[in-house]
């Protein structure tokens, strides 16, 4: 139970029905108010409760609007196969995040530039990108270093079909498999590249202090490792401030 807790979706959905109790002994006191306004109260006490539980800032304006959108679309005449059809694209490319705690963000035109440039001069070298996403990454990445070979790893649905198409429309050296990063093993790659959250950060260190040869390149995106100083911290103006951490092994 606690473990369950612990998942933000869980504490999330279990605010949400703590915050309509509340709302419960309100409406038998005071029985002329109107249907918006306990929904919009019960928005508040949602978004003030979640912010007492530490929740992280992203989630209070979706714990306010929660149940007055769930409210306002129920009264929109849209056919629910839409809804449907919305929930299963969603399903198949954030479904994994209620396990893995990293959802889809791609990395911007300036990290893969700066990347670029800290690739080996070598001949056949290899990198990685753990959860590659739409394989954008993978696919520019090829078009500046033609010396090497890209690997992707993705284990949501429509990230990974439209990074496969992508990488055999393009022709170029990359290969994307679908799958789960913790069963890649790191020792087969001179360079390791990683943007995914702060949760898996400390365990990912140990998988690359256990499987990475020494002289090779871990690099994470904006999420740094805690407690390990970083050989080198590029810090990059982009639109999300971007930083990259990188640690030779
Ligand atoms: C923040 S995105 C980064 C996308 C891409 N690497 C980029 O930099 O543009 C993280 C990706 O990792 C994927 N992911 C998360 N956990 C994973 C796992 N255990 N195995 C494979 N992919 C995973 C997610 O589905 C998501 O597409």
């Amino acid at each position: 139970m606690n473990t369950i807790i612990r998942i933000p979706i869980m504490k999330a959905l279990m605010i949400q029905f703590l915050a309509c109790l509340c709302m419960a002994p309100l409406v038998v006191l005071f029985p002329s108010q109107t249907i918006p306004v306990w929904i919009l109260l019960q928005g508040i006490a949602a978004a003030t409760i979640s912010q007492y539980a530490k929740m992280a800032y992203w989630w209070i304006p979706i714990q306010l609007i929660f149940l007055p959108a769930i409210v306002v679309a129920s009264t929109l005449e849209i056919s629910p196969v839409w809804f449907g059809v919305c929930f299963l694209l969603l399903f198949l490319v954030y479904g994994k995040t209620f396990k893995t705690q990293v959802p889809l963000y791609l990395s911007s035109s300036e990290v893969t530039t700066a990347l670029a440039s800290l690739l080996p001069r070598k001949k056949n070298f290899t990198f990685i990108d753990l959860g590659c996403g739409c394989g954008g990454l993978l696919n520019t990445l090829n078009t500046l270093r033609e010396n090497g070979y890209f690997y992707g790893i993705e284990a949501a649905p429509i990230p990974f079909l439209i990074s496969r198409i992508r990488t055999l429309l393009n022709k170029t050296n990359c290969n994307v498999q679908w799958g789960d990063l913790w069963k890649q093993n790191l020792a087969h790659y001179d360079v390791v590249y990683a943007y995914l959250s702060p949760v898996p950060m400390p365990t990912l260190w140990e998988k690359v202090c256990r499987e990475m040869q020494p002289g090779s390149l871990f690099i994470s995106n904006t999420f740094a490792v805690p407690g390990i100083a970083p050989e080198k911290i590029i810090r990059l103006n982009d639109f999300s401030g971007s930083t990259l951490y990188i640690w030779r092994i």
